[in-house]
Formats: structure tokens, sequence, C-alpha cells
């Protein structure tokens, strides 16, 4: 029989919801980003984003149920980021699914924020069969893990410091370009001539699957201080920033592309999946690609809308647990700080 289950993900700037059917797949998402609103202060302010969820969460909601052309007596389960994120946000999602599903009686599905980044190419064609190893590459998560199944989840590398999606964005700030940084700074970078600059690929030899990338922000800071003789204010001309850029650019890819192509030979799995925020960089896409199949293995991306935050990777986790799940008290905790490999089967 097939199970519906409503997704809710508030774990940090993006109201998502979604609606996944287990024999039909996704019936209808809907996101609504803050980016807009925390963009005059230069990161996401806490305390705004969990008002902005609580106005935007119920809508989304009914959007998303007229959208899949069903009603709340239809839903089976209702899945809600339990973290990590920002407390007062992932409270937000958590007392509503928990509302809703009480008023229901239906079961609720708390998931883990990176089980869904980790799944999500489980929601484009065609779909990755297990086992795989997955590059999560997001705002604040660089990390490699072998994956055999649905809550079989080891850790291969982390980072030692900086996230890729975080590098991107302090790197960002640095050069002076608007908030969010990654996407504009990939943007920039495809103006840059290649070997205009050069930047350090740090942990590229150092035999393990981790990752540091503050390394390359304080490189990135000490030329960019060089070129304007110490003079932060003293601006670069864009042609400039866009060599930096590029650059930067290639030395974290370069990085993630020969951890990621380590982590295969390891583990001696055929299949990776790439997921998260930096996920959706195009030359990351590209050359992991490459890559890839020059070894003969096989590439999975989720759809760009699905690499950032948003409610269908939730709901698809929760349709996949929702059997498993036991019955709801309805009593809620949010856990903005989780270790992924401690979620279970
Ligand atoms: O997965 P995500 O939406 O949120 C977290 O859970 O962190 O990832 C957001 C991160 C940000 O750091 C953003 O700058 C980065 O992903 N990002 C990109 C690109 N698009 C988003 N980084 C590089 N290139 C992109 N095209
Ligand atoms: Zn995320």
């Amino acid at each position: 029989m097939a199970l519906r289950v409503l997704g809710i993900e508030t774990s940090c700037d993006e109201t998502g919801v979604a609606v996944y059917d287990t024999a039909r797949g996704l019936l209808a998402h809907a996101l609504h980003s803050q980016v807009a609103m925390h963009e005059a202060y230069g990161g996401v302010v806490p305390e705004l984003a969990s008002r902005d969820h609580v106005r935007r969460v119920v809508p989304l909601v009914a959007q998303v149920l007229r959208d899949a052309g069903i009603g709340m007596a239809d839903l089976d389960g209702i899945a809600y980021t339990q973290g990590p994120g920002l407390a007062g946000a992932l409270l937000v999602g958590a007392s509503v699914a928990t509302a809703m599903a009480y008023a229901l009686r239906i079961r609720t599905i708390p998931v883990h924020h990176l089980e869904g980044h980790l799944l999500s190419p489980l929601l484009s064609e065609p779909a990755p069969d297990f086992p795989f190893v997955a590059l999560l590459v997001s705002g604040g998560h660089s990390q490699l893990f072998d994956v055999a199944g649905v809550g079989h989840y080891r850790l291969l590398g982390d980072t030692l410091d900086d996230a890729a999606g975080e590098a991107f964005d302090k790197t960002a700030k640095l050069l002076g370009l608007p908030y969010p940084g990654g996407p504009a700074l990939a943007q920039l970078a495809q103006g840059g001539t290649a070997g205009a600059a050069t930047l350090p690929r740090p942990m590229l030899g150092s035999g393990d699957l981790d990752f540091s990338f503050s390394g390359l922000k304080t490189a990135v800071l000490t030329l960019v201080r060089k070129e304007t003789h110490g003079d932060l204010s003293a601006s670069l001309s864009m042609a400039r920033k866009a060599d930096i850029a590029l650059e930067f650019e290639s030395a974290v890819v370069d990085v993630l592309v020969a951890k990621a192509l380590a982590a295969l030979a390891q583990t001696g799995r055929r299949r990776l999946v790439v997921a998260g925020g930096v996920g959706a960089n195009r030359q990351l896409r590209a050359r992991l690609a490459a890559a890839s199949r020059a070894r003969g293995c096989e590439v999975f991306f989720p759809d760009l809308a699905f690499c950032t935050d948003n409610g269908a990777m939730i709901a698809l986790v929760g349709a996949l647990r929702l059997a498993a799940a036991p019955p709801s008290d309805y009593t809620f905790a949010v856990r903005p700080r989780w270790d992924l490999t401690a979620v279970g089967a």
C-alpha cells in the first residue's frame, strides 16, 4: 500500500515543505528562501529565521497539499528536520509537524538533515542503488561517507576546520561579493583566466580522506593584501577578482575530486553520490563526472533544486523510514548538534 509523507524542513534559512508518495514519488514541493531577509546582515540571523519560519510554514503546507491534490486526511506520516541546525528554527518545524500529526493521529518521523542531503539523489532519475560513496559538501559540512543502505553510514573523512561551502562564503566576503557568497563567487569565477593566480591545494597529499579549507581562505586574504599593498579597501578590479575566484574554486574542486576518487578506491565502491549546496557548483559537477567516468564509476547528483536545503529530501527520508518508525507519543525535542553516524538504521 502506498504511503504518503509530508516533509518539513526549517533547520536554517529555507522553509521547505513537500509530499512524498512511496508508490508515485514526489507529489509536490515548495520552498521559501529567506536569503533576501538576511542579506543586509551578511549572514543568517537566527531569531529572524525562526520568526520567518513561523510565518511561512503553515501556508506552504496548504500550498503543497493543494498542489499534490490531496487532503490532510490522506497523509500517513509527517517528517520534520530534528537537527542539526539552529535551535529556534528547528523548533518551528518540529512543533508544527508534531501538532499536525497529533491532530491526525499519525506518526511523526524526526529526520537528520544530513541524511536528507545524502539521500537527495534518490529523488532524481536515474536514482543510485546502494551501496555508494557520498560526498556531502554544504555550508556546514565537508564529509565523505560509505553508504551501505538507509541508516548505514560510515564516516570516511571530514573537514578539520571550515566546510567547503563556508570557505566559499568567507572567501566571497573577502572579495567583496554579495551574500550569499558561494553562488556569487562561482559565477564570478566563470569570467576568470585559469592559472592567472596561484593558491595551495590543502591536504591533497595528506594520505587520508580529510579536508581543511581554512588555510585556503587565509591564502586568499594574503594574496589580496599583497595585491592591494595591505589596504583591503583599495579594491581589486573585477577581472582580477574573477581570476582569484576561479583559482579558489579550482583549488577546492581539485581537493574534493581527489579525495572522492580516493574514497572510491579505498572502499571498492563503483558509485559516487554528491550532495549538499556546494554540489550545485558547475565546475565540481563537470570535473567529478569526467573523473568518475574515466575510472568506470557512476556519479549521481541531485537536481539543482534539491542540492540546497529543501523539504523534498526530508519527505523522502520520512517515507523511507515510516514503516519502521515507532508510534509517536507526540512529544518532541530538537537536536541542534547531531552526528549522522548516530542515527541508526
Ligand atoms: O546544503 P546547503 O543549502 O545548506 C547547508 O546545509 O549548509 O548549502 C549551502 C552552501 C553555502 O555555503 C553556499 O555558499 C554553497 O552551499 N553553495 C555553493 C554553490 N551554491 C551553493 N558553493 C559553490 N558553488 C555553488 N554554485
Ligand atoms: Zn543543508
